[in-house]
């Protein structure tokens, strides 16, 4: 017997058990229409003498990816999902949850409420609202410590990991792991197989993983002592701590009202908008123009010009996604020092016990190396990572161009030069593109890809799938001098630079920048990226550089000595002892002292907010410029640039995020009022004026690509 079929929760009658699907594509979120639909298939469960059971399954490739996020900074619309939870939990038939793919956040704690669950082998299950500035408002803060302990329910909700079909059993979320793929027929085998037991409703308010109370409040004060140690800035991870003890102390009506107080405290928190924000730029960013006309060409193996720094990190990247490198270096000995750091990569991880001599035999076996460009005649991608200079590049291409297959696509690690003078200097400029990855190549999730005028759509949509299969974020960017994030780098640092010269020690500035989040300040960064990658390029500018620029020279008398940083021991820091922390070094602020002496400048102080406030307006100002000059298609392509490649704290969104969040106006006019003393480096953006005259935010040009 068929019973009423409705768009987002569909439900069928099949042998007494009442299959109700979620049925909301992409991911079954649960919206207010699901919400509704969703508490009304229970209650009609209820009233039907035939519902013997419900049995929960998702439609589609997931069980539920959990509350839907685009409603969160709305009005609410009932019935709220505690609610539907509670409405599930409170049947007086039967609940089973059969699970497949992703049940997440919302998407879980459907699940928790349901009397019994089942899980298949691909499911994905977590409470991952942490990492949206959340946490899990709808009784998974309740349920879940009553069901697996105070301690490994903190360790789900604070990590906001996903744990696979095996874990979650043995944690005890899930009480069966389905054999089959088919969720349906395991859910209804399951549910069938409780209902001939005559198994209990059994509710997971009535479990009881709290009864040990010393045990859970030591979970609770460890976990409080980690998060103010590890997770100090971030509003949502003691919140949960607090949920928790909720959970402890008191009944479990009152902790979910409890709980609920503190979800909307976090709901309405700046970290919580900053990070949904990255959630969906991140998602945003994936989708250029051309991955919408472009058919991506198959790629299996790759060529690695150079095995350097950058060379070796992709080939390691490339081969952990299963794909062949070739590896081409100008010599035997350039190609072993290649080899060895590739191998370095592997031998790092066996040594942390993260990875078995199998493995790496395994992996080394898609490997090869020549010093011959012959070994990449078959080759579907090269990416050249040889050294930063015009004519290596075009000697490079040249023979690219004339060994590579037909349509094979040719991209260019470069930092700076310009991609489409390399495309133009070969036969087939449409197969040429940038892909900047990030050092180290094999961590750093960014990937710029840069698209040159003369790209084929395939070429650009080969990259963003290429991206894909490396678990990389990938974010178009224009050909400039430094793409997006090299570009913006450039006069955010120039501004610390005026700031070091004009009184504040490069400690201070770190220190503030660290205080904001980032996990590093500018010249840290210097001294581990090596001081003598930023002189090189501050000598190839000095030419063409404007004369009426402010030029701050400290980073050159440093450079000067031999200073590069980490790697010579000294840099901005002295590293004593190969020591990976820096201390600060009299002699560097002797050095700044005589360059202010030189410039005639009396120095004066800044508060750490002077230095942000100088900092992120630099920022922001050319990460706007960017935009404007449509290097970045919108204001979130800068963002996930800066989340991604340069540890921009991920729960302010990224800098344009920020500076909506701070008030556009109030950017423009310390950039006006900077621009007092220094007109020439401080022009305001065209877009930010225009923005401010006509009362818009950066995010309302977000939606136009
Ligand atoms: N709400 C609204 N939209 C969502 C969503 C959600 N919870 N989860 C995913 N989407 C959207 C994405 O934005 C994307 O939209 P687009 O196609 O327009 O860009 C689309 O669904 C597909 O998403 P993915 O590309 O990420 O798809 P995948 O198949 O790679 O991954 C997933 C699926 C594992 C479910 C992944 O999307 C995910 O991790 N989603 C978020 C899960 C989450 O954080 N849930 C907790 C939400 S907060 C909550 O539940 C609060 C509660 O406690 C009250
Ligand atoms: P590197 O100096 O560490 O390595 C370059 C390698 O290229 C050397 O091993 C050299 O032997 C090899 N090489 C030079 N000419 C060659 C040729 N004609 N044929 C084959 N191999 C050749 O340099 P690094 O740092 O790896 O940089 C490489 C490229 O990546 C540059 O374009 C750089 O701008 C870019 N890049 C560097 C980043 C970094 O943080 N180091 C980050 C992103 C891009």
């Amino acid at each position: 017997m068929s019973e009423a079929s409705t768009d987002a929760v569909r439900h069928e009658l099949r042998d007494g058990i009442l299959v109700v699907s979620v049925d909301n594509p992409p991911v079954n979120a649960l919206g207010a229409k699901v919400r509704y639909e969703l508490r009304a298939a229970i209650e009609s469960a209820q009233q039907n003498p035939n519902v013997e059971a419900v049995l929960l399954i998702g439609a589609g490739r997931n069980f539920i990816g959990g509350a839907d996020i685009r409603e969160f900074g709305k009005p609410p619309v009932p019935p709220s999902l505690p609610e539907v939870c509670n409405r599930i939990e409170a049947s007086s038939k039967l609940v089973v949850a059969a699970i497949h793919g992703a049940a997440l956040g919302g998407g879980l704690e459907v699940a928790l409420a349901a009397h019994y669950r089942i899980a298949l082998a691909d499911a994905k299950i977590g409470l991952p609202e942490v990492t949206l500035g959340l946490l899990p408002g709808a009784g998974g803060t309740q349920r879940m410590p009553r069901l697996l302990g105070a301690k490994a329910a903190l360790d789900l909700m604070l990590s906001g990991r996903h744990v696979g079909a095996n874990k979650a059993h043995a944690l005890g979320l899930i009480d069966r792991i389905g054999a089959s793929a088919d969720v349906m027929a395991e859910g209804l085998a399951y549910a069938r197989s409780l209902l001939t037991a005559r198994a209990p409703v059994r509710r997971t308010c009535d479990a009881l993983g709290l009864v040990d109370r010393a045990a859970s409040r030591a979970a609770i004060e460890a976990a409080r002592v980690e998060v103010s140690q590890r997770s100090r800035r971030l509003f949502s991870p003691l919140k949960i701590v607090d949920a928790v003890q909720a959970a402890l102390e008191m009944s479990f009506d009152d902790g979910l009202r409890h709980e609920r107080q503190l979800f909307l405290q976090c709901l309405d928190s700046p970290q919580r908008a900053g990070l949904v924000h990255a959630f969906f730029a991140e998602r945003a960013a994936q989708k250029a123009p051309e991955t919408r006309k472009g058919k991506p060409r198959a790629i299996a193996s790759v060529g690695v010009i150079g095995g350097g720094t950058m060379g070796a990190g992709i080939a390691v990247a490339l081969l952990d996604a299963g794909l062949s490198v070739t590896m081409v270096e100008r010599d035997d000995a350039s190609l072993a020092y290649g080899r060895a750091n590739v191998e370095k990569v592997y031998k790092a991880l066996i040594a942390k016990g993260r990875m078995t001599s199998q493995a790496k035999a395994a992996l080394l076996a898609r490997f090869d190396g020549s010093t011959s460009y012959e070994a990449l005649h078959a080759v579907d991608l090269v990416v050249e990572a040889v050294f930063e200079d015009m004519a290596v590049k075009h000697a490079v291409f040249a023979e690219l161009d004339r060994v590579c297959k037909p349509g094979a696509v040719l991209a260019t690690n470069t930092s700076y030069l310009d991609i489409d003078a390399i495309a133009a200097s070969i036969s087939r400029p449409a197969d040429v593109i940038g892909l900047h990855f990030f050092s180290p190549a094999n961590l750093m999730k960014l990937l710029e890809v840069v698209v040159p005028a003369q790209v084929s759509a395939d070429v650009v949509a080969t990259a963003f799938d290429l991206a894909k299969k490396l678990r990389k974020v990938p974010v178009r960017a224009g050909v400039c001098d430094g793409f997006i994030g090299n570009r913006v780098l450039a006069i955010y640092r120039a501004a610390a630079d005026h700031m070091m010269e004009d009184g504040a020690s490069p400690y201070q500035i770190d220190r503030a920048v660290r205080d904001f989040g980032f996990p590093m300040g500018p010249f840290q960064v210097s001294d581990l990226a090596g001081g003598d990658i930023g002189w090189a390029t501050r000598k190839r500018r000095a030419a063409t550089r404007d004369p009426k620029l402010r030029y701050v020279q400290i980073a050159d008398r440093i450079c000067e000595r031999g200073w590069f940083g980490q790697k010579t021991g000294r840099g901005f820091y002295l590293y004593a002892d190969g020591a990976r922390t820096g201390k600060p070094d009299p002699d560097v602020e002797a050095i700044i002292d005589a360059e202010r002496e030189r410039a005639n400048i009396t120095p004066r102080t800044f508060t750490d907010d002077e230095i942000m406030r100088r900092y992120m307006a630099a920022m922001i100002n050319e990460g706007a410029n960017v935009v404007h000059e449509g290097i970045a298609l919108r204001p979130l392509d800068v963002d996930v640039t800066f989340l991604h490649g340069y540890g921009f704290p991920r729960h302010r969104g990224g800098p344009m995020k920020y500076a909506d969040s701070v008030g556009l106006s109030n950017v423009l006019a310390d950039i006006r009022e900077f621009a007092k003393e220094d007109p020439v480096f401080w022009q305001p953006s065209p877009l930010i004026v225009e923005l401010v005259e006509r009362g818009a935010t950066l995010a309302s040009l977000n939606q136009s690509a």
